[in-house]
């Protein structure tokens, strides 16, 4: 079994709500509603559900960027308090983000040898160690040396994520939270993107969350997806059996509501909206789209439970259908 690198108890991710003439606190938005779960050495476990159901709030919290209001988090075995500086700046040291968009997320007045050597300098690395680093970093991420001297605007879309990937790398994380890392790219260089994180997984055992509103991409990539709606996991299992037999019905319109899955069924828009209301919380929280729902759905708030090895919340699970 490999070893855990990251075990998540209870996430929870609670944003203030301002206001008032004074611009004080009047409430709390939960973005994350206990989130629990494990990111082993080498494994690529994603993410997905649609906008703002709370994906990257969770991975920004992983790195003390959003609000960590309650829960428990533990990194190689080791508890960490995450609003401790101290346990975050060890945190941050081996969990690295990778963002969606290399366009601005690369300073344009940089080279790309000062953009992979900051972080370097950052940690005490000399010039000659951080070189070779540098040198080992971008062979990795398949760049060429006389990159160095260029800046951003001389690359592709690709190319400039290759950048962002190597400066992620170059500290030699443990773990990378890719927030939609591929998003932004051609379909092409999706594929080579993807293929590029799965070659460095395996060359360095590094872990992914791997966030994605993309369920094509999701498939090629990850070994577990975890399935999140309304800062709730609703369902989370390995790949082959989440995405071919979901339980969840969420899941299960997810799915539908791909275009050119099955060339014989047109998408299936997810009708209603997402949002939160707390006349939900005594209730199963997809119950106002959920074409299965029945009077038991109302009545009282879904736990988490297993079955064939895949958690989910839902009182009356899908058959094996897809
Ligand atoms: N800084 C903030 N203050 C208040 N609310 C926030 C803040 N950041 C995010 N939110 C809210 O938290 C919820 C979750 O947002 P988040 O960005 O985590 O969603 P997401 O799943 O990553 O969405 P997307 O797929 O669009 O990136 C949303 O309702 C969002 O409006
Ligand atoms: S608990 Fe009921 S409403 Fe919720 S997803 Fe399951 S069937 Fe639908
Ligand atoms: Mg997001």
């Amino acid at each position: 079994m490999p070893t855990e690198a990251l075990k998540l108890s209870q996430a929870t991710v609670r944003y203030p709500i301002r206001g008032g003439v004074l611009d004080k606190t009047q409430d709390f938005f939960t973005a994350v509603d206990g989130v629990s779960f494990s990111l082993h050495q080498g494994e690529v476990l994603a993410l997905v559900g649609e906008s703002g159901c709370g994906k990257s709030s969770l991975a920004k919290a992983i790195l003390g960027l959003a609000p960590w209001s309650l829960g428990d988090f533990s990194f190689f075995g080791k508890p960490m308090n995450l609003n401790s500086k101290k346990d975050l700046k060890k945190v941050r040291e081996k969990v690295q983000l990778i963002f969606q968009d290399p366009y601005s997320s690369l300073n344009p007045r940089q080279s790309i040898l000062e953009i992979l050597m900051h972080p370097l300098v950052a940690r005490s690395y000399n010039k000659v160690e951080a070189l070779e680093k540098i040198k080992n970093t971008l062979h990795l991420v398949g760049l060429n040396q006389d990159s160095l001297n260029r800046f951003p605007h001389e690359f592709s879309g690709g190319q400039r994520q290759r950048i962002a990937i190597a400066r992620a790398l170059v500290l030699s994380p443990s773990i990378l939270l890719c927030d939609e890392v591929t998003s932004a790219l051609d379909v092409s260089v999706q594929a080579q993107v993807l293929q590029l994180l799965d070659e460095i997984r395996n060359k360095t055992g590094v872990a992914l969350l791997f966030i994605s509103h993309d369920m094509q991409v999701v498939k090629a990539i990850s070994d577990r997806v975890a399935v999140m709606y309304l800062g709730k996991i609703m369902e989370m299992g390995s790949v082959d059996t989440v995405l071919h037999h979901p339980k969840h019905p969420y899941t299960k319109a997810l799915l539908e509501s791909i275009p050119g899955l099955d060339p014989n069924f047109p998408p299936k828009i997810l009708e209603g909206e997402t949002h939160f209301n707390s006349k939900h919380k005594d209730s199963c929280l997809f119950a106002p789209r959920c074409v299965y729902c029945r009077s038991e759905c109302v009545s009282q708030s879904i736990p988490l439970q297993s079955a064939d090895g895949v958690q989910f919340r839902c009182l009356f699970p899908l058959e094996r259908s897809l």
